[in-house]
Formats: structure tokens, sequence, C-alpha cells
């Protein structure tokens, strides 16, 4: 419980962000053309501006005038800067730095730094920066009028931060997920800002503490750093997508993951023993539940020692991972970065010797209490001290482990103060920095060498890594899950924009614990749940110790059909979701996204928070609430087919729709092309006998065309060509006919199957249907034929069936009544 201690005056002092008389950066005296950046020499600072890339605008205040090192943190994966042409024009006032892009002037009488697109269109204007005595840094940035921000990582609250105050400081707060708690596990310094000129990212590469504060002010935002260099990335583009698009060319995009992660996760804290775990994988196989990972949480180990398993309670673990593999499953187990102080125990004692762990500058290793009692943790800014994590790995790939859970790695510790000493000591690569500089670093660090010792020690196969804390970049290493939620309906509905934002913040693949973790979760919350987080790009259901049980299957048979019709709907979704995840590794390009990143120009989405896309065709809006079985959904523009009922409605328009339990509403884009497989119990693209693209919408009345991306989901083939382009067309001709063609536009995978199905959804079956040129069958005998089409009247779909081989085809469809 906290007491009024929590409003004390001087709450923030132990931090050092006691509020003091700051220095305005004032003067430009001097100017300095260097090779590939300009330097700007004020009073008492010195700022470098650099253009990193033709569309990102670095600028560096440093107190030091010193400004020869330009290295950057961990987060940004740019390492060549891009030479970018920029013309320098001076006057007595001002300065203009000119690209092809982009204008930025600078005032020199009081430094303001404005940023200007082709059209001359002011996007960004950083009014003023002021430096204390202490580190502080604090920026005012211009507010516009139309605006909206985005982004900023893992942060409660809706959807358009506008109005919000946030810190950036990696947090383990307990049951946190509630409006008011302002630091959560990750910490993304970068919001996007949209508004009547443009759009453009601001990231502050500072990963000690900031606050970004969009509520002070109605004239501008400002953002305060506690410590350190003020190194911001002014993120240009011409539409949202662009810049997060941008974004991720600066901090790195998710690297393709293993297609069984994209399966179905079943959690607990804990299962307690190699019969429970092997018990759960059987009950899932019987029943006939999808189910591609289980999660070893801290129990496996000898008295949560990390890389151990405790043999009595888990006799066999290689026999157990070898089983439960043969039956499609993948065993995730936790690995926090504590190391129980234990002479006795090798891993202690070899970080001992190879001086591995966090000290105070005094010599003295810092430890703190985490499961195992006191434990020391690993000093992963050094790339030895990495390395040397990342080999201990092996102790799980061999035995045939894959994946691996990082937690508690902001890194929480059992005090008051809840993480390391600010002023433990980080070697840095001979940079030494205390914890308070770094430490929203920390659990990045330990993701990236865990990553990269898992990714090595694979050798050809991709490991998956989740991760609970972060910084910018973490995206490259590990998926995200968002910690400690509980079974509340408040907080199923508050994962919505966070997992939208974090999106929209490079995190491409994150979820939340399906079920809620803490608390008990009741029947219908778990069926509402599992229906949503089907659609979200990690989907895991976890839960803690003492809580009800939240397997598919604790509340009775019609709950247990209900959470497997919403997994299997994940699983027949694959090869769409997969396509998603690949374009989110090329393009950076969230895989659920607002609606406002596809309709930016609707002012009705702009703060849309419980509904979003699913790519840019699958439309979901989930139910948020108990005993609810209607829901308003706001359609956007073009016209949208509801999954369940095929009715088709037009856009720009709310509709009350019909949610009983069984139905999670989702629409698709009308004319949009879904590729499916067929329902499989784990994800396996070498087993897959047919391959479907689900057409919504006849009469069509667009253009529309798909591209699907194929490999075989587990090695890196893909990286020297072993993928398919699969390219699906299908274009009006009149109003009863259509032309639908298809082609490799790359191919190097042998995929599985043998034939493709089109399926052509409607609400009313056209009484006429030919393909020309082709055979009509009955719909029975569609299954032996080798091709031909057929009327599946049940379903009001008309099927039409090829063989799978490499040519390409056109076809000419024709419907309409009688
Ligand atoms: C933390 C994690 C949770 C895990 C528990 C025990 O609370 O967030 O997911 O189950 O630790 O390891």
């Amino acid at each position: 419980m906290q007491t009024s201690e929590s409003i004390h005056p001087d709450k923030n002092t132990e931090k050092g962000s006691k509020t003091q008389h700051g220095r305005q950066v004032g003067t430009v005296r001097q100017v300095l053309q260097r090779s590939g950046y300009l330097e700007l020499l004020c009073d008492g600072v010195a700022i470098v501006l650099q253009f990193v890339h033709p569309q990102i605008l670095r600028m560096r205040v440093t107190g030091s005038l010193v400004v020869a090192n330009t290295s950057s943190t961990a987060a940004v994966a740019l390492t060549s800067v891009v030479p970018v042409e920029a013309t320098l024009f001076e006057d007595e006032g001002y300065l203009q730095w000119a690209t092809d892009f982009l204008l930025v002037k600078i005032y020199k009488e009081r430094f303001k730094l404005e940023v200007y697109d082709v059209e001359g269109k002011l996007i960004y204007s950083l009014e003023s920066i002021v430096s204390f005595a202490n580190g502080q840094t604090i920026a005012q940035v211009s507010k516009f009028s139309l605006e909206h921000f985005y982004g900023l990582g893992e942060k409660t609250g809706f959807l358009d931060k506008n109005g919000e105050k946030y810190n950036m400081w990696n947090s383990d707060v307990y049951a946190p997920h509630v409006p008011e708690i302002k630091a959560l596990y990750v910490s993304i310094p970068y919001v996007l800002h949209t508004h009547q000129n443009g759009v453009y990212a601001l990231f502050i590469d500072n990963p000690s503490e900031s606050v970004f504060d969009l509520q002070s002010s109605s004239d501008t935002y400002q953002i305060q750093t506690a410590v350190g260099d003020f190194d911001a990335y002014c993120i240009t583009g011409k539409t949202m997508k662009d810049v997060i698009s941008n974004y991720t060319v600066l901090t790195g995009k998710i690297p393709l993951p293993p297609a069984w992660s994209l399966g179905y996760h079943q959690s607990r804290y804990s299962y307690m023993n190699q019969e429970e775990v092997v018990d759960l994988a059987k009950t899932f196989r019987e029943k006939g539940i999808p189910c591609d990972a289980i999660h070893l949480d801290i129990h496996y180990m000898n008295e949560y020692r990390v890389f151990t398993f405790d043999n009595g309670r888990f006799p066999n673990p290689q026999g157990m991972v070898r089983t439960l593999g043969e039956q499609g499953f993948h065993i995730v187990p936790i690995v926090d970065p504590g190391v129980k102080r234990d002479p006795r125990y090798e891993i202690y004692r070899e970080g001992i010797a190879e001086d591995h762990f966090c000290k105070y500058i005094e010599g003295n290793i810092f430890y703190g209490h985490v499961w195992p009692g006191e434990s020391a943790f690993p000093d992963f800014s050094d790339d030895l001290t990495s390395a040397w994590w990342g080999e201990k790995h092996k102790f799980y790939t061999d035995i045939g482990i894959q994946g691996i859970w990082n937690d508690m790695n902001e890194p929480a510790v059992f005090n008051t103060t809840k993480t390391m000493d600010l002023e433990v000591i980080h070697r840095n690569q001979g940079q030494p920095k205390t914890h308070f500089e770094m430490h929203n670093l920390y659990g990045m660090l330990m993701t990236r060498a865990t990553y990269e010792g898992m990714k090595t020690l694979l050798k050809d196969q991709r490991p998956f890594i989740l991760t609970r804390a972060g910084y910018a970049g973490v995206q490259r290493y590990a998926a995200v899950w968002t910690g400690d939620n509980r079974s509340f309906w408040e907080h199923m509905e508050m994962s919505v924009p966070m997992l939208l934002n974090m999106g929209m913040s490079g995190l491409a693949f994150a979820g939340a614990d399906v079920g809620g973790f803490a608390h008990d979760v009741t029947a219908e919350l778990l069926v509402r749940w599992t229906q949503l987080g089907a659609l979200l790009p990690f989907f895991r259901n976890h839960s803690a110790l003492d809580t009800a049980r939240q397997e598919p299957w604790q509340f009775g048979d019609k709950v247990e059909s209900l959470c497997k019709s919403a997994i299997q709907l994940r699983y027949q979704w694959l090869p769409y979701l997969y396509t998603l995840f690949f374009e989110a590794s090329q393009t950076g390009i969230p895989i659920i996204r607002p609606l406002v990143l596809e309709y930016p120009e609707d002012p009705n989405v702009t703060n849309l928070s419980d509904q979003f896309l699913l790519g840019k065709d699958i439309l979901v809006a989930p139910i948020f609430r108990p005993s609810m079985y209607k829901r308003l959904v706001y359609l956007p523009k073009g016209r949208w087919v509801n999954y369940w009922s095929m009715e088709e409605c037009e856009g720009e328009a709310y509709r009350v729709v019909d949610a009983p339990l069984e139905i999670m509403p989702i629409f698709i884009r009308k004319g949009a092309i879904l590729p499916e497989h067929p329902v499989a119990q784990s994800v396996s693209f070498q087993n897959v006998e047919t391959l479907s693209f689900a057409i919504y919408g006849v009469p069509l009345d667009q253009p529309y065309r798909y591209t699907l991306y194929e490999d075989d989901g587990v090695s890196y083939n893909h990286l020297q060509g072993g993928s398919n382009l699969f390219e699906v067309s299908l274009e009006p001709v009149s109003v009863n006919q259509a032309r639908l063609s298809y082609r490799y536009l790359q191919y190097g995978y042998q995929v599985s199957y043998s034939s493709r199905v089109f399926k052509f959804k409607t609400l009313k079956t056209p009484e006429r249907f030919v393909v020309r040129g082709m055979k009509r069958v009955e719909f029975a005998e569609l299954a032996h034929s080798e091709q031909g089409y057929a009327l599946n009247s049940s379903k009001n779909e008309v099927w039409v069936k090829l063989s799978a081989d490499l040519s390409a085809a056109v076809l000419e469809l024709e419907w309409g009544e009688g």
C-alpha cells in the first residue's frame, strides 16, 4: 500500500531530477561545417547536426565541447550513415541547411530549430533547449493545430496521447495496467506527431529517465532527459507509415520469426513438473486445440538458478522436449538475469572468475534480491559478458529448446527502488556509465545477448525470444509481452491501444497475457480475451500462481469449444499473418494497425482505441464487457463484409453489430483476397495440403491485388532466395465478369501442397457462376478432382480448384442471376 509519502514534495530527488535553475541554449557563436555534419558552438554547449538518412535529422546537444565521438546507443541499427548532400546558407540571423527532402532553419540569436518539407510546410519546430547543472535537459517543441500524438511504446491510456504525461523508466510494477501508471517495463522515448502540416517523429536516444509531457501546455510539449546528451532524431516522411518505416530504418525491424512462434502459446506460473507439462500437451492434442508452445516458468529450475533444471520435478527434460517436439510443441523456458549468489553454483562461480557481474565503482559486486534470493547481475553492456551469457544457452539448445523467455530484465529487484542501485557502473565497452545513465538499456542488452547466443547455437534454425523489458530497437531481438496485467475486462480493453502504439513504435511482435495474469479469470472473459488474442501478433495465455486455472478447457465444454474456434481462426489465417510478419520485417509497418494508420484523413478514427486492423484487410472489433452481445463498430471508407454473416456494409458509418458469445465482430475489406491454411494442431508449412484464397464479396467492383509470402518457416534459406512471392489479382471486367490471375513474382521455396482453391464468398450464392474453360463438378467431387469448380451451397461459396504448379494462370469468371 502507498502512504502519503508518495506525494512528498521532494519525491523526485532520488534520481536527481529535482527542479533547478537551468540555462537556455542561447546564441549560436560559431558554425563549423565538418565533413557530413554541422557543429554549432553555443554558450556552454555544442550542438551537432547530421542527416543520418535523407529523411532523418540527428541533433545532439552535448555539454562537453568535444564532439568527435558521435556514437549512439545500442538502439540505433543504422550503422553506416547514408551520405546526404546538403547545402548550407548562412545569414546574420539564421542558417539554412537544405537537402532534397528537407530544409532546416536555425535561428542564431536565440537558438531555435525548424524543419520544413519540400513544399515549404513547417513540420517540426524545436522552440528551446534548457540545460541544467545536474545533467537534465528540457526541450520545448511546438504543438500545432489538428494534431495527434502516437507511439511512446508501452503505455497505458487511449490511442491518442495528446494531453498525457509519461515517464520512460523501465519498471517492474506489479499489476500495473492502470491509467495513472507513467512507466511500465519497456521505454521507447519516441513520439509520432501528426498535425495540420504533416507528420514527423522524435526519437530521443537517451536510456536514462526521460519525461514526455504532452499535458502541461497547449502551445508546446516538453521532453525532459535526466542526464546525458540530448540526442534527438527528427524522423520525417510523407505519411505516418513512412515515418514509422524510417524509424525502423534507424532502430531496426523485427527479424522474420520462426513460424511456430506465431501459433498459440500456453503458459502458467508455473507448470510445476514434467508430468503436468506432458499431460497439458496431451490434453491439447486430445481435444484438438491447436498449440505450438508451452512456457516453463521459474519452477522448472533448481531453486530458480538459471541454466538448471530441478531434476526432482523434471527428471528427463531432454526426453520431454523431444517427445513434445514430435507432437508439434516447442518448450520455452524463462531465463531471468539474476544469478543466485551461491559459491557452489557453476554459473555464479564462472561469472565471478571471469568478472561478468555489475559492480560499484569501488569494485564490489551489486547484489539484489530476486526469485533465487541474493543475486548478481551480468553486465550486458560488455560484449564479453554478453557472449558468455549467449553461449550458456547451449544448456537449452542441447536438449532441443529453440525459444527463450526473458523476464525481470528491467532489471527488477525486490527493494525499495525496485531496480539496480543507480550508481552501479556498467563497463559499456570501455566507456563506463552508471546504471542511472543506462537503466533503460539493460533489458534490451540482455535480450540481444540471448538472441545472438541462440542464433549461433541453433545454426540454421531461427530462435524465438520473448522479453518483458526493452528499449528502442529491442524489436531486432525479441517479441515483447506487456507484463503483469490482471484478469480485468478493463485490462483487456487497455491492451489494445497499448499494443497499437507499441506497433507504431517499432515493436511489431507484441501481445498481452491472454486471460490476464493476476486475479481470477471468468469463463466469459477467457472467451472474449482468447478471441482478441487470436488476432494479435503474439498470442499467449498466461496466469499467475494461485489464480484460477485458465487453459481453454477449464470452464466446461461450451467455453472450450469457443476458445478452440478462436484459436483455430488464427491457424486458418496463418499464411496471412506470416505474410504480415514478413512485411513488418521488411518495412517496419506494424502487423496490427490503428485505423488512423490506414485512414489518416478520417477524423473519426484519430483516437479510435477499441478497434484495429490486422494488416489492411481485416477489421477487428473485440468485445470488452461482460454480457455484451452487440457493439458499435466504425467502418472506414469503402465497403466491408461482415466475416460471420457475409453481409456487405458501406463504410464511413457506424453499425450496431451482433456479437453473441461465439462471435467477435470481424469485417473484411470487400474484394480482399485472404490466404488460408487448413487448421492444423501446430504450425508446419511442410505439411500443408491445400492452400486456399478466400475472396470476399461477389460481385466484385474494384480491382484487388494480394501478394502472399512463403518460405519454410524455420530456417534462414529465405535470405538466400528460398522464398516465394505469389501474386493474385482480381479485376472486374463488367458488372458480372471478372478476371482472376496469379503468378509467382519470385519462386525459391517448394511448397508442400499440390492444389490451390479460390473460394468466392457471398451473401447469396449467385444462381449462375461460370469459370470459362473449366469443368463444373458437384461439390463432393471437387475433393477428388485435380481441377474444376463447384458450388458449396451450404456456405454460399463457389470454389475453384487448380493444381499448384508453377505456371501463371488467368481465369475468366462470370456470374449472375438465372
Ligand atoms: C513476473 C512475470 C510473470 C512471471 C513471474 C514469475 O511477474 O511478469 O510473467 O510469471 O514473474 O516468473
